[in-house]
């Protein structure tokens, strides 16, 4: 296909302030001399701001980089990544259409761009929202078919899947990318018959470019500040919590596998077993919904490995908790008007490691907003004010036993101190700092 600038071009380009302060600091990576080579993440700067390439905006990436301008339109009009003509506001749809893609049903897909869409590749659609064309093999044979869209790989597609994707964008929402038929990565249909102990699942709920995509929550964003909802794979796990009928009908959920569950979701991997050995029935790490079927810990229970090894980060010995915790002194809290105390026992209480000091109500001043760490949402903010934890300071102490008894005692959320390093986050904010994730909580980015 012949690659040109479109017909019609702006009459010229500027980064925002905040860009072009992104795009300095890209080019001072490279060294003296070889400032050409910040190309290609400039061009993408400029096309996820305005969401193509335009004539303008090659030959102001040119000079910025000290380049000829045919230099610039030579990287401009050789990758497709770049989009050389206007593009839907919402989303452009890159379907695969090369061998694997194309046996899997790739074809079928075209067929829907072309009835939601519009008729022809690079038409706009009648809503102004989506375009789509059809492009070269994108590396994600194994999970044919599949699109890119934006930053992301959207894997194992149907007809019916697409469809409902392409709806679930035009209402401004975006589908968590990664296979959509409940398949971790790409692994057998049938599940991994392979290497099975060494599962790259981990603490995850999704592969590690879902969980990032997530993250990062950009994947059809626009730089300019327009930015579309995505909420974290955490964030969706406690709203499985408080109300599965309406997780079950979020479009952030991973979509449903073959046997009707929500694989990979955060939850069902918090409920499973975190690594060999944790299992109360011995069944080794799995993933997903199998994990939810074969591995789920008894609830209550000591979680320990079947051969009675406390689990791991319980230092030898450092067994006790429940009412006889000892009551630590905090010099923090004896300064304050509120009294420290054992923090309240329950009789689903797990008797593991070393139950922190916990206070009765925040000191003077108020509780400190747990939900600026990484992990904490509403639900477990709840939790945690009800164990007598109310401040960042009382979270930055905890010692290994203190953590090994909160993780455990996290109801549905064990292992979430140790996962998410809330610790290392608590130290950092309560001594005035930011994290990234709080700066964005902050900018009300977190929602
Ligand atoms: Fe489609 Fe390779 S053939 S990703």
């Amino acid at each position: 296909m012949l690659r040109r600038l479109h017909k019609e071009q702006p009459a010229s380009f500027a980064f925002t302030p905040a860009n072009q302060q992104w795009a300095e600091a890209q080019i001072t990576k490279y060294p003296e001399g070889r400032q050409a080579s910040a190309i290609i993440p400039l061009l993408w700067r400029a096309q996820e701001q305005e969401g193509w390439l335009t004539r303008p905006a090659i030959e102001h990436v040119a000079e910025m980089l000290g380049l000829a301008y045919i230099r610039a339109l030579e990287v401009a009009t050789f990758y497709f990544m770049f989009q050389l003509q206007p593009v839907g506001s919402v989303a452009h749809i890159q379907i695969c259409g090369t061998t694997s893609c194309m046996i899997c049903g790739a074809e079928d897909l075209v067929a829907v761009c072309r009835d939601k869409i519009a008729k022809s590749a690079h038409e706009i659609s009648a809503d102004g929202k989506l375009s789509w064309e059809e492009v070269e093999c994108l590396g994600a044979c194994s999970n044919a078919p599949m699109a890119q869209i934006g930053k992301d790989y959207y894997e194992d597609l149907t007809v019916d899947r697409f469809s409902e994707m392409l709806d679930q964008f035009r209402a401004g929402e975006v589908p968590v990318p990664g296979p959509q038929n409940g398949r971790f990565t790409s692994e057998p249909l049938g599940g991994a018959t392979a290497l099975t102990d060494t599962a790259d699942s981990g603490d995850h709920a999704q592969n590690a470019s879902v969980t990032l995509a997530t993250s990062i929550r950009d994947t059809i964003k626009r730089i300019d500040g327009t930015e579309v909802p995505l909420r974290t794979p955490w964030q969706q796990a406690e709203q499985a919590d408080e109300d599965p009928e309406v997780a079950a009908r979020d479009p952030m959920m991973p979509p449903a596998g073959p046997d009707g569950k929500q694989a990979g979701r955060v939850r069902d991997q918090e409920d499973a077993p975190r690594d060999r050995g944790d299992a109360s029935d011995g069944v080794a790490n799995v993933r997903g919904s199998d994990a939810t079927a074969k591995g789920k810990p008894d609830e209550g229970s000591v979680v320990d490995d079947p051969e009675g090894t406390p689990a791991k980060g319980i230092g030898a010995g450092a067994v006790s908790g429940g009412d006889t915790a000892p009551v630590a002194e905090s010099s923090d809290a004896t300064a304050a008007s509120t009294t420290t105390t054992a923090a309240p026992a329950s009789a689903s209480t797990v008797d593991v490691g070393t139950k922190p000091a916990g206070l009765d109500a925040p000191r003077e001043g108020g509780a400190d907003d747990l939900k600026a760490i990484r992990g904490i949402g509403p639900k477990l903010e709840k939790l945690c004010n009800s164990m007598g934890f109310y401040h960042f300071e009382q979270i930055a102490n905890w010692t290994d036993t203190e953590i090994a008894w909160v993780d455990s005692n996290l109801e549905g959320f064990k292992g979430r101190v140790t996962r998410d390093e809330w610790v290392k986050q608590a130290k950092v904010l309560s001594d005035g700092g930011e994290t990234a994730f709080s700066s964005r909580v902050k900018k009300g980015d977190v929602y």
